[in-house]
């Protein structure tokens, strides 16, 4: 038994120095330097010019659509966890890693929240835009249905960040760059996600979940099958972003 223990750790040790494939230490994931991938991009002269995984990611950033109405279908806890892991490993100012995720599956709350957010959503559009009392009472009609395919995901995640991290100021990066991932991960699995932030104001959010002060919300995010992917919206070309050198 010992002999086999000692076997498998010397084993263990043998393939760390041979592949410098290391753990971190008890609980921490261990990744290979480079995940494995290719360490330089080839230069290739001929077509074609990607290889299939290449192509497969970039159309997952391309599909990645927010979906504001979901199917009901539960979405795995391994899904969850997976997609939570990948948007930790999105660079952060320091490596502070300030993140924290609220997932919220409760059905019950989540149509308590429903109702909540749309008399957020009344009083604040009420206050802010001074509507014509019609105006008003049609969005007063209108916005349940709209709130009840918002909230009709089986998942959302609260993307917070600590402001007692290291370096607050950096979290305005951080926050949004994991959201970021966040969704990438979960367009590969076939969810869709959305990055809300009007209908659930912070300070409301914090007092619906009970988030401590410290956290600050960064977006409230669905992850679901969508009722159907939303057909891309119109962007603007390439061109209009780039420039070399100077302008
Ligand atoms: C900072 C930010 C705030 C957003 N707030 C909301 C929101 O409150 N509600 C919503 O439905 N979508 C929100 N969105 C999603 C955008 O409307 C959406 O990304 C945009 O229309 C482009 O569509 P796409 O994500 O499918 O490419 C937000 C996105 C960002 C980046």
């Amino acid at each position: 038994m010992i002999r086999e223990f000692r076997s498998i750790l010397i084993a263990a040790g043998l393939f760390a120095a041979l592949t410098g494939f290391a753990s971190d230490g008890p609980g921490r994931a261990a990744v290979p330097p480079g995940g494995g991938l290719p360490s330089i991009a080839p230069v290739q002269a001929s077509a074609p010019p990607y290889t299939p995984q290449q192509e497969y990611l970039f159309e997952i950033i391309k599909s990645r659509r927010t979906v504001r109405d979901f199917r009901p279908d539960p979405v795995p806890r391994e899904h969850v966890m997976k997609i939570l892991d990948m948007a930790r490993s999105a660079p952060t100012s320091g490596n502070q890693q300030p993140w924290k995720f609220l997932v919220v599956q409760d059905r019950a709350k989540l149509d308590r929240l429903k109702v909540e957010a749309v008399s957020w959503f009344l009083e604040e559009y009420d206050k802010r835009m001074k509507p014509a009392p019609e105006r008003l009472a049609g969005m007063r009609k209108q916005l349940p249905a709209t709130m009840a395919k918002v909230l009709s995901a089986p998942v959302y995640v609260a993307v917070l960040t600590d402001s007692r991290s290291p370096y607050p100021p950096d979290c305005r990066y951080d926050g949004p760059l994991a959201a970021a991932l966040l969704m990438i991960a979960a367009r590969s699995l076939g969810y869709g996600t959305g990055f809300y932030t009007t209908y659930f104001p912070e300070e409301r959010m914090r007092q619906f979940f009970g988030i401590p002060d410290r956290y600050n919300l960064v977006c409230f995010t669905p992850i679901g099958i969508p009722a159907e992917w939303p057909p891309a919206p119109p962007k603007k070309p390439l061109e209009d972003f780039v420039v070399f050198e100077k302008f």
